[in-house]
């Protein structure tokens, strides 16, 4: 199993985006794009002008895309026609995430199912083969900046049960360093981290401190 640091952008300064991913690049495994609609989640964030751009960067980094919005069923091929390697949707945003992840996987895509922290784990099972990664939220999803949910660490324990070793287990939430060890333990080895890194005085030292924790 391989362990990776997703840096969300969130929280990034979005006059100088380029700027500031070049300046955290070589410390990340993926670049965490939080993709809000304003209906399922309580907030508004950015869309396809901002991932056809990072595309055109040819970053070697995965775009992790994390849809945070109503009606997957509509947008997810737009999203994998116009850069998202990594695609995750909501489960509780449709009644049809089995043929969306169907989809997403024949068109080329890493399929990934997100949980809100009150979707019970066990809603995994019956599409379970279709998934390259969970993304268990350990924040209430819409902001960043949020504190972690203690409570999930069981859930993360459960899903890692349920998935083996072969789907990727990603944390989404107030992922500080403190909280790599548990999480880890518990399972997880995706870990998206957003304003621990782009609010930081010191960004390279922040990537640092995470990497030894998630890489060791
Ligand atoms: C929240 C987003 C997260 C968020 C993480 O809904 O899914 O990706 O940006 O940011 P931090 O690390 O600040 O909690
Ligand atoms: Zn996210």
């Amino acid at each position: 199993m391989k362990y990776k640091l997703s840096a969300s952008i969130l929280n990034a300064n979005f006059l100088s985006l380029k700027k500031e991913i070049d300046s955290v690049l070589k410390y990340i495994d993926e670049i965490h794009l939080d993709i809000m609609d304003g209906h399922f989640v309580e907030n508004l964030s950015y869309g396809f002008p901002v991932l056809k751009a990072l595309k055109n960067q040819n970053y070697k980094k995965p775009l992790d895309t994390h849809l945070m919005i109503s009606n997957p069923q509509k947008y997810w091929k737009s999203f994998c026609n116009q850069g998202s390697d990594i695609l995750t949707f909501h489960y509780e945003t449709t009644s049809h995430s089995y043929i969306i992840l169907k989809k997403i996987l024949e068109f080329g895509c890493q399929a990934g199912i997100s949980l809100t922290p009150a979707t019970p784990i066990e809603v995994i099972n019956p599409i379970k083969n279709y998934l390259d990664r969970i993304l268990i939220m350990t924040v209430e999803p819409g902001f960043g900046g949020q504190s972690l949910i203690p409570e999930m660490l069981k859930k993360i324990e459960k899903a890692r049960k349920i998935v083996g070793n072969e789907v990727d287990i990603e944390v989404d939430g107030g992922i500080k360093p403190k909280l790599i060890k548990d999480l880890k333990k518990a399972g997880a080895n995706v870990f998206v981290v957003g304003s621990y890194i782009f609010k930081a005085d010191n960004k390279k030292e922040n990537c640092n401190k995470l990497i030894k924790l998630i890489k060791n």
